[in-house]
């Protein structure tokens, strides 16, 4: 039922200060035990009957495994789950935990897509931050990858963070076009309750930069990317003529995913469910044999409709009328008839001739429309 399969590794050298994902410090010998429970909680998945489309091994910082390490994953990954020859396989990586053994490994193992978290170009906000590289050791780790053969690379960038402004982002966007990498993410820094940002920011002793400042900056990313040849396709989200994350666009479709790991999502059989978070409760599960399912919630009805409409909104090019008719054998302009009506009032929706999709000012203002929908 699910053609994509999500792996969680939920370890990182140390937690950056503004960021609320479900990591913690890595450790050799806990990181052993838990690939091993991960090889368990595969066992329990019966193997799907059609192969894998996309896999995204994600943290926390998969790449500060041991080449050993990722060598085994990608080994038990393999010879659980059948793989289509084409399948797209990510691997998350953070600057300064890369090398050519690790990239040799996940290179012989069928990894076609990398994603390095860089942030900035700034080595201060990199430090402001709580990162563990500076701008030299991202760009010899994305160096090292092109050396590798590695041809599908996304940069995860924030923007809207604390003392940036508007030409710092420009030198970041600038020199980041000038790596020519085939995705990039550009995030708006949220400021996420549990982190030692928000206390600061709480405290006053955050300098964000203004609200207009925000919008200029994303306006400016929009413009500067497409302008390089980049199609803005999702919110936050630009890449290169089909290289778009294939694996992201199976949640923005709300299709089924298999989730494993620790706090890892799923959503399989129209029902959503959550993993345990802590890694020692994790372990512990699948030492008994047990999926180590926290939390599930079935995803019927009007609920699914308006996730599937909410998450659709995120791309550029918003959800097809004829796709949710498909899906649920009725028309998105009559079930949703009051708020759809309200936004396209608003300015916030247009309609094309098969889409329904945010306008530029709807895409400003997304988080404020989704909220309706919840
Ligand atoms: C799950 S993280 C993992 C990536 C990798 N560990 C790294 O940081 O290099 C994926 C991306 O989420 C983004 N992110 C994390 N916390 C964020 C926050 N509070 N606001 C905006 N973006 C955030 C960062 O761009 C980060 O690279
Ligand atoms: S941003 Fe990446 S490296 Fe930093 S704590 Fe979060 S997952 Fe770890």
């Amino acid at each position: 039922m699910a053609s994509s399969v999500y792996i969680h590794i939920p370890f990182c050298a140390t937690k950056c200060y503004y960021c609320a994902f479900n990591t913690y410090t890595f450790h050799k010998e806990q990181a052993k035990a838990y690939l091993t429970a991960l090889r368990t909680e595969m066992e329990l998945y019966t193997p799907e009957t059609e192969p894998l489309q996309t896999i995204f091994i994600g943290g926390g910082t998969p790449s500060i495994l041991s080449a050993n390490a990722l060598s085994q994953l990608l080994t038990d990954i393999h010879g659980h789950f059948r793989i289509a020859t084409d399948a797209e396989i990510t691997v998350e990586c953070n600057p300064g935990t890369v090398d050519t053994e690790k990239l040799r490994v996940m290179q012989d193992d069928g990894v076609n897509r990398l994603s390095f978290g860089l942030q900035a170009m700034q080595n201060e906000t990199l430090k402001q931050l709580g990162r563990i590289h500076t701008v030299d050791e991202f760009r010899q780790s994305y160096r090292l990858a092109r050396d590798g053969g590695f041809e599908n690379i996304n940069i995860d960038l924030i923007f809207a963070l604390p003392d940036q402004t508007m030409e710092m982002w420009h030198d970041t966007l600038s020199e980041v076009i000038t790596l020519e990498p085939e995705h990039i993410s550009a995030y708006n820094l949220v400021m996420e309750e549990t982190t030692p940002f928000y206390e600061s920011w709480q405290a006053d002793e955050l300098h964000l930069p203004a609200e207009d400042t925000e919008a200029d900056m994303f306006q400016y990313t929009i413009e500067t990317l497409t302008t390089h040849g980049y199609e803005h396709y999702e919110i936050c989200n630009f890449a290169r003529p089909n290289r778009e994350a294939r694996h992201n666009l199976v949640y923005w479709n709300n299709q089924p995913c298999i989730g494993l790991g620790a706090g890892a999502w799923g959503y399989i059989n129209g029902v959503r469910y959550c993993n345990i978070r802590g890694i020692v409760p994790y372990i512990k599960q699948l030492s008994d044999r047990n999926k180590p399912i926290a939390d599930t919630e079935h995803l019927t009805g009007h609920a699914e409709k308006s996730e599937t409409l909410m998450l659709a909104l995120r791309k550029r090019e918003g959800i097809s009328v004829a796709a949710y008719q498909d899906r649920f054998d009725e028309e998105i302009e009559v079930v949703f008839r009051g708020i759809l009506k309200k936004w396209m009032d608003l300015g916030l929706l247009e309609r094309t001739s098969t889409h329904l999709r945010l306008t530029p000012r709807g895409l400003f203002l997304a988080n404020e429309v989704f909220v309706e929908l919840m």
